[in-house]
């Protein structure tokens, strides 16, 4: 179904992002029939150029980018008839009086996405409130890092509720925008069966795993002042124990689903310095020109920033006292692997006898690649030789259950684009939320910098530091291998 006529103001129009994800993702949603005809996408940018020079940009972009969808008929070439382009100094005059012209006072949702610095959001955000352009239609649609720490993020929310209401401001997290991870709400609350099991009486502990391969990249000084707590735990990481974590929402609204959210977040406990695990990727010994080791990929010799970060937390409720939660993400990894396994107890008594072993039910839902859910069952070892136990995956691929065709591949910017045109604010984070968890992480943080603690050298293309291991193997568990 299409969504209502919108214009799509993108500043930092010609920016990494735009050309990546926002420009080839509309695209997406324009084959898709879900992009109206007359909708509009205007790049704001500080580049002189004409709206053909835009069109050809983001040509070469939807080429490289676009996953090579429909290039060949026609719709391209239509696509790009929706494009114009605008030069804007956003701490500046220039281009302001133009967008107005184009934009203002038309009877249409106004979008305007801030794909910038956030150092330019309250300049941008006043500027379009001065021209006329922040009017009740108006959305403005803000990417992380939301602060890196509980005073920038406070800043930054009290700068855009100047101009903007609560229910215009769309912060995007890219992993709620993932269609596994709203799966973990449909398998959660769509079905009766795990529900009732879903608490400490019944679950050990949860892991979460979110694994990379790459390193840093070309994004070392970005990466290295902000490291793996503050690039990936205090928003991805988050967000996926709150879901798993959440009381059941009334309904599939955004204010109950992200009250619920708040609520996990609220909840947790502060992090005992032994914890928490930090560490360092080494050089690959096999191409070290190519994938150095982490401080000389940010180039800082002297770097005490984590690309590896490991804990255990707690959640104290009444659902989840006594259930550890252990998190887990790191770069140069041996997989780029994303899962969320619930480890449920042991049976209360076992009935076959201490040679059958401990065996538990694990479900494990995979997040990328490859999703899908196993249930690790305990069955009888076929054979004669007695009541001896094993464990068997129940495993389902969502890509096998739902056949080629079963599951439109939506990525997650096309996803959350599309919700902020429909006005649908559930899968993205509110300011008490960004807020809340910041609350949380700060004083690890603080922590870890007065202890003058230095993160650990890991192999790289392994399963990070040995202390990793450890952490687990003290409360005499382990974790999951992290397979692609
Ligand atoms: C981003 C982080 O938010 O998420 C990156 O800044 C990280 O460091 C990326 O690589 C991971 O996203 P995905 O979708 O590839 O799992």
């Amino acid at each position: 179904i299409p969504v209502d006529p919108f214009d799509l103001v993108i500043f930092g129009g010609t920016g990494d992002l735009a050309r990546r994800k926002i420009l080839p993702g509309l695209f997406r949603r324009y084959c898709s029939g879900q992009m109206p005809e007359n909708a509009r996408i205007i790049g704001a940018a500080r580049s002189d150029m004409e709206a053909h020079d835009y069109a050809a940009l983001a040509a070469e972009a939807i080429q490289e980018f676009g996953g090579g969808k429909a290039c060949e008929d026609g719709t391209l070439e239509k696509f790009l008839t929706c494009l114009d382009y605008v030069t804007i100094d956003a701490r500046g005059d220039r281009g302001w009086s133009e967008l107005q012209a184009r934009v203002a006072g038309k009877d249409r949702i106004e979008a305007f996405y801030f794909s910038v610095a956030p150092s330019l959001f309250g300049d941008l955000a006043e500027r379009l409130q001065s021209h006329g352009m922040a009017d009740s239609k108006a959305r403005i649609v803000v990417e992380k890092p939301f602060g890196r720490d509980l005073a920038s993020a406070q800043a930054l929310n009290a700068t855009l509720a100047k101009y903007f209401d609560e229910k215009q401001i769309y912060r995007i997290d890219h992993y709620l925008g993932k269609e596994t991870v709203q799966n973990l709400m449909a398998v959660r609350f769509g079905n009766m069966l795990f529900e009732p099991l879903w608490n400490s009486q019944f679950v050990d502990h949860i892991q979460i795993t979110v694994a990379e391969t790459v390193g840093v990249g070309g994004r070392g000084e970005y990466y290295d002042k902000s490291g793996a707590m503050r690039d990936m735990v205090q928003n991805h990481l988050m967000q996926l124990l709150c879901l798993i974590a959440m009381e059941p929402p009334a309904r599939f609204s955004p204010d109950a689903v992200r009250d619920e959210k708040l609520k996990v977040i609220r909840a947790l406990d502060p992090v005992e310095p032994h914890h928490i695990v930090r560490g360092q990727y080494d050089a690959d010994p096999d191409d070290p020109d190519a994938m150095p080791d982490y401080r000389t990929a940010v180039d800082n010799p002297r770097s005490k920033t984590e690309s590896f970060l490991a804990l255990k937390t707690h959640i104290a409720n009444w659902r989840w006292a006594g259930t550890p939660f252990y998190l887990r993400t790191g770069k140069r990894l041996c997989a780029r692997s994303s899962e969320i396994s619930i480890v449920f107890k042991d049976t209360p008594h076992s009935i076959f006898g201490e040679e059958a072993g401990r065996h538990r039910n694990v479900l494990s839902i995979r997040l990328q690649p490859n999703e899908g859910i196993t249930l690790g069952v305990t069955i009888k070892e076929p054979g004669p030789g007695g009541m001896r136990l094993i464990d068997v995956p129940l495993d389902m691929s969502f890509a096998d259950a739902l056949g080629p065709d079963g599951a439109e591949h939506v990525d997650a910017y096309e996803r959350l684009i599309m919700d902020v045109i429909r006005g649908n604010q559930t899968l993205f984070m509110r300011g008490d939320e960004v807020e809340a968890a910041w609350a949380w992480t700060d004083p690890i943080i603080e922590g870890w910098t007065k202890r003058g603690d230095v993160p650990k050298p890991y192999d790289s293309h392994g399963a990070g530091p040995d202390t990793s291991t450890q952490l687990m193997r003290r409360d005499d568990r382990e974790w999951r291998e992290i397979t692609p």
